[in-house]
């Protein structure tokens, strides 16, 4: 029984992470990516369909010098969080 209850809680515990990481993943995009520049929107209307073309236009595209302050682990955070593959 108390094994059990160990696994549930470490289950949760592992979600709670996963869930807590995602939120990370946007948090630092959302400083200037508000309403209807989201960045969801964003990637679409720049049709960015994978991490590596995030990566790309973030740091190579013509807004890469807004984009400078972020870290590679920022960006495949966010790729995360988007549901990027
Ligand atoms: C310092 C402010 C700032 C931060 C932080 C920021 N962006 Fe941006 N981003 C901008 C601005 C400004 C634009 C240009 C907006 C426009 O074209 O309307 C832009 C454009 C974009 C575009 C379109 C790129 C293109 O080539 O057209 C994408 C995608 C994007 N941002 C994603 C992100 C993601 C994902 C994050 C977080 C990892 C992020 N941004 C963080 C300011 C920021």
């Amino acid at each position: 029984m108390r094994r059990i209850l160990a696994i549930v809680v470490a289950a949760i515990f592992v979600l709670g992470l996963a869930s807590i990481s995602f939120a990370d993943g946007l948090e630092k995009c959302d400083k200037c990516h508000k309403g209807d520049k989201a960045p969801a929107l964003m990637i679409e209307k720049a049709k960015i369909a994978t991490a590596a073309d995030l990566m790309k236009a973030l740091k190579e595209g013509p807004k890469s010098s807004m984009h400078k302050l972020l870290t590679d682990d920022d960006i495949n955070g966010a790729a995360a969080a988007l549901q990027l593959k």
